[in-house]
């Protein structure tokens, strides 16, 4: 039989297949759900508590836990159908258990949804007793958490541009496109320079395609605008696989004033909403 490796969650690795895993076995279907936003805001929390198994490099189990400082929390196990009752779900609890533990966790919950009570024996045979408790949840509508600043880490944007883009390529050429669609970037990120504040990064998590996979750059208007305390702007944006960083040969208002290594580089200015 081949050997399966349980690893921290790394999503250059295991982004496609915890996916694809997650869609079949817990069937997340509704947009707070929706894997790649899950799995980038797990990312920008950066607490280690992810965990991916893997067969073949494929990945066929998954597991993420909560730490609040005194109680943990267990979510998103999920182990493919055909490498079950081989003991990779008690594996991934307990690799759970232990960084938890490793944290000072005095106490691990979970939680079973309505139609999965038969999960209880597996719980069960790993210590887990029934509490009983009334369980209550509240859902927060996306225009009421919004942050109070747009550079929040963790906090989510759209931009619009505002003109056709440009897109730059490894072959050096740039090509224009009129292509208006909003993005989503989550901040994971302040972009400084020394005391220097000069704008905000993160992962595209949502729009077309060719944004998927890279990192975009707000970075900030010549009106100095300060994202650290105000909420709406206008930014100059540059998406690309690295963070923005200074060019010191032109000001930082200037196009040129801030460069991403590699390709593509796709840039413009436009309207920004957390
Ligand atoms: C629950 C789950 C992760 C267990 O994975 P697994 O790799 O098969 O677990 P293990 O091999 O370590 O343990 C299996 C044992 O747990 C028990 N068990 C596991 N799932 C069970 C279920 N749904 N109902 C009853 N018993 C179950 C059985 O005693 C089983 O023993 P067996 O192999 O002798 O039949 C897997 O069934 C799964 O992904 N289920 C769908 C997703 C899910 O329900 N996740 C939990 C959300 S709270």
């Amino acid at each position: 039989m081949s050997a399966t490796t349980i690893h921290r969650f790394d999503p250059t690795l295991h982004r496609e297949g915890i996916i694809r895993l997650w869609q079949s076995v817990l069937g997340y279907q509704s947009a707070h759900n929706e894997p790649n936003l899950v799995i980038d805001q797990k990312l920008a929390l950066n607490d280690g508590l992810f965990f991916a198994a893997t067969c073949e490099g494929q990945v066929i189990g998954s597991i993420m836990a909560g730490y609040d400082g005194h109680r943990g929390w267990l979510y998103s196990l999920a182990v493919a159908p055909e490498h079950r009752h081989r003991r990779l779900g008690t594996e991934l609890v307990l690799a759970a258990e232990k960084a938890l533990i490793q944290r000072g966790c005095l106490k691990i919950n979970l939680q079973i949804q309505e139609g999965n009570e038969s999960v209880q024996a597996f719980y069960a045979s790993l210590g887990y007793d029934v509490e009983v408790r009334v369980s209550m949840g509240k859902r927060i509508p996306p225009a009421a958490s919004r942050h109070r600043a747009l550079a929040d880490i963790g906090g989510l944007i759209e931009v619009t541009p505002a003109d056709e883009i440009w897109i730059k390529t490894s072959d050096q050429s740039t090509t224009y496109l009129n292509d208006l669609t909003p993005f989503i970037l989550q901040v994971t990120q302040w972009l400084q320079d020394g005391q220097l504040f000069y704008g905000l990064c993160g992962p595209v998590v949502s729009g077309p395609e060719r944004y998927q996979g890279l990192l975009c750059s707000l970075i900030v208007r010549i009106d100095g605008c300060d994202w650290r305390q105000e909420s709406r702007s206008a930014a100059n944006f540059k998406v690309g696989p690295k963070p923005a960083h200074r060019n010191h040969s032109f000001a930082l208002g200037h196009p040129g004033g801030t460069l991403i290594d590699g390709y593509p580089v796709i840039g413009r200015y436009g309207s920004t909403r957390d």
